[in-house]
Parts: C-alpha cells; structure tokens; sequence
C-alpha cells in the first residue's frame, strides 16, 4: 500500500512594515472620522512601505524566520508560492525575485487570486507534498497594497495596509497539515473589486491621459456590492470544507477569518453558531493586507497562544476575482488517542455527525432567508435613497 502524505506547518514568520497610518492621520488627508472607520470596519491603522520596499523585500523578510523555525535553508525547498497581487513588477512575477533573493534553487510561482490567494497557495501546496513529489514547501502571501490606492478616495483608503507573512509546509506521515479545503470563483463579478488600467483592456502607453485624468491604475471597489458577496460567501465556503472534512463548526478550535471588515466576521460568526472568541481577529491593527490577511492572522494566533498543536484551524478568505477558498489544517501532530478524522466517522460518529448536520441544515435555510431579506430592505431603501436624490 502506498504510504499516505499530510502537509504539516513546521515554521511561519511575519513582517510589517514600520509606517504606521492612524484613522486620525487619515482624517487629515479625506473627509472622514475614527468613529466612522471604527464603526464601520473595525480598523484603528494600518501599515504602509517604506519608500523603495517592494513585495519581494517583505516577502523575503517574513519568509527568513519561518525557515529558521522549520530548521530549513533556503537550498532545502522544493518550491516557493507566493500570492500577490501587487508585485514588483507586472512580469515577471514576484516570486523568483523572492528565490533570488533567498538563495534558494527551485521552481517558484506566484498566484493573484486576491485576498483568497494564499488560501489557493497553500490548497496548491498542500497537493504537492500529498502526491510525495515535494517535501518542503515556502507559502508567502504578500501586499504593498497601499501602492494601488487613490489617498483622496475615501472609500477605499480607510481600508488597506500592506504586511507579508509565510509558512513553511513539510511532508510527514503522521495525520496533521491540510485536511480539506474548498476553493471558488465567479468572475462575473470581476469589475466590484479591480484595477482598470495596465492589462491588454486598457495597456498604459496607448492610454495614459485617460488613466492618469480617471484615477483607473488604482482600485475600484463597489464597497456595499463586495459587502454582500462577503457575508454570503465566508459562512458558505466555510460549511462545504467542514462538509469535506467530515467535520462540525464545534470540532474547529479557531476560526481565521480575511480580516477585511470586522462587520462580516460578525456575520459569519453568527451564520456559523460560533463565539466571536473562536475567531481570530487583528484587524484593528492592520486593516486589509489582502493576501497576507490570513497567514498574517495565523502566525499572530500562534505567537499569542491562541492555537496549539493537534487544534483544527479553519481558514477562509474572499476577494478580488471575485474569488474565495477555505481551508481545514491540523496543526502539528494528532494526539495519540486522538481518532483520525476518518476512521472518527466511519467509527459511531457518523450517526451523530449526520443527525447534527441534518440540524445545522434547517437552521442554515431559516438564516439564508433571513439574510436574504435584510439585504432585499438594504437594497429598497437604498434605492428609494437614490429616487429621492435624483427627484431633488
Ligand atoms: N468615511 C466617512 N464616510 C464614508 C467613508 C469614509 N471612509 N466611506 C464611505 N462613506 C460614506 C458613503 O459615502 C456613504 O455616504 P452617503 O450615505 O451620504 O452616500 C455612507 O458612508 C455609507 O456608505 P456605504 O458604502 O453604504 O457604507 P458601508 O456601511 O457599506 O461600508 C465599506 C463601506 C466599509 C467599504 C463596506 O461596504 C465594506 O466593507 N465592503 C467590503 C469591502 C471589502 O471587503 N473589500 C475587500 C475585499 S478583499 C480584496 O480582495 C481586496
């Protein structure tokens, strides 16, 4: 029989960037208030680059410790990903920057799947190990995202910072590592979340009085529109990985949430039946850093104690694309006595499982309809809004 693989974090490191940005020096620059920006989203700052530091500096800089922690030299990996969406430069991708830099000899590529991008990289990874082609895998998830953003539009640059945080995964045949993950995408909705300019739609050279005159090398978000996609999409993609794993909400120990808005972990907390402290939350410290919004919430719940070795850590993010993914690790390896996920089904929980599924099911249809209609009120008065506005 073939020997089964898991893909297990043995390492992980972080890096901010110094400049700190406070709603109060962002009251400075547009017309907007800490009360709104606390209220609304839930961040206090965020942080910013330093002038000439670029995605492959940070990236490197939060993937040296990660290896030093997984007792690995950059000449021992077998591949780098990096997910970012604001690279260095358009082409190539950050990524073999980020090789050289190491020093490292392997293949390395980069995924922009938006925030959900390192959640993408480390499903992507987690397949390399499990088909016992690779042993020793760097996932980076990096973002200047502050380079794309209009600093005179108030309904964006309240929400983003730039942060790279990694992880290091290694082969191992002890259960643990990445258990299930869900990843999904509807591109219909490309245009609520994207930058116009630079692409074959819109090439700089030919254009560049009309993108410079309408702002479209920066990010245009339709906030109310993501909003909604948001709150639908976590607690979905988060139910179809537990599906995959065979798991329940209650068999998670911590939840990590894209820190975008404190609003929609909320939500998802409560479409989950989960106490906000299952969920990790850092977002007041940070703000969006998009791709490295989870790994960078990941290695903070590991510094502060808040997971431990054999816990289930759920993840999920969403983002531009529009796209989103989940993911179920086992940190470390399983206790002992501890049943392995598939044989605690096949062995008497299943009845349980499927009893507390069947329950969760009919909950989920009373909170869908729920949902449904606040956002059908939100959308009429928003609408009646625009009709009393357009009559004026
Ligand atoms: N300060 C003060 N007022 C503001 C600000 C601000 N920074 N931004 C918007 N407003 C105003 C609006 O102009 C509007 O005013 P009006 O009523 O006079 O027209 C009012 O506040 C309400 O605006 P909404 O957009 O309806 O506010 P909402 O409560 O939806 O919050 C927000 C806006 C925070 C952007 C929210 O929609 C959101 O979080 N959306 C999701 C964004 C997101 O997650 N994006 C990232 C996805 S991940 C990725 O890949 C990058």
């Amino acid at each position: 029989m073939t020997e089964r693989r898991f893909a297990k974090i043995t390492g992980w490191g972080k890096y901010v960037p110094a400049k700190v940005l406070t709603n109060a020096d962002l009251e400075k620059m547009v017309d907007t208030s800490d009360e709104w920006i606390t209220s609304r989203t839930g961040i206090k700052e965020r942080h910013i680059r330093a002038e000439g530091e670029n995605s492959s500096d940070m990236s490197v800089k939060s993937a040296m410790p990660a290896l030093e922690m997984a007792g690995l030299t950059p000449q021992d990996l077998d591949l780098i990903i990096v997910a970012c969406s604001s690279p260095d430069y358009l082409v190539p991708g950050v990524a073999t920057i980020v090789q050289d830099k190491l020093g490292a000899k392997c293949g390395a590529f980069q995924i922009a799947a938006g925030c959900a991008g390192w959640v993408y990289a480390l499903a992507t990874a987690s397949q390399f190990i499990q088909s016992g082609s690779m042993r020793n895998i760097l996932v980076i998830g990096t973002e200047i995202i502050s380079m794309g953003i209009d600093y005179t539009d108030r309904t964006t640059c309240v929400l983003f910072g730039d942060a790279s945080a990694s992880v290091v995964l290694q082969a191992t045949d002890k259960p643990a590592g990445v258990l299930a993950y869900e990843l999904g995408s509807d591109g219909s909705g490309a245009k609520s979340l994207y930058v116009p300019a630079a692409g074959t739609v819109l090439p700089v050279a030919a254009n560049i009085d009309k993108i410079i005159e309408n702002k479209l090398s920066y990010l245009h978000m339709d906030g109310p529109e993501v909003f909604k996609f948001a709150t639908r999409v976590l607690s979905s993609s988060m139910k179809r990985v537990l599906d995959k794993a065979g798991l329940l909400a209650d068999d998670i120990q911590l939840f990590i949430p894209h820190q975008a808005n404190y609003r929609i972990i909320e939500t998802a907390a409560r479409m989950m039946r989960q106490p906000m402290d299952k969920f990790m939350v850092n977002i007041q410290k940070y703000g969006n850093t998009s791709a490295a919004s989870v790994p960078l919430a990941l290695v903070e719940a590991f510094e502060e104690g808040r997971c431990k070795a054999g816990d289930k850590v759920l993840m999920c993010a969403f983002g531009a694309g529009l796209t989103w993914a989940s993911a179920i690790v086992q940190l470390g390896e399983a206790k002992a006595e501890e049943e392995s996920v598939a044989e605690s089904w096949i062995s008497g929980g299943r009845a349980m499982y499927m009893a507390k599924r069947a329950m969760n099911r009919v909950q989920d249809s009373v909170q869908n309809f729920m949902l449904n209609w606040k956002i059908r009120q939100v959308e009429a008065a928003r609408r009646r809004k625009q009709e009393r506005q357009s009559s004026n």
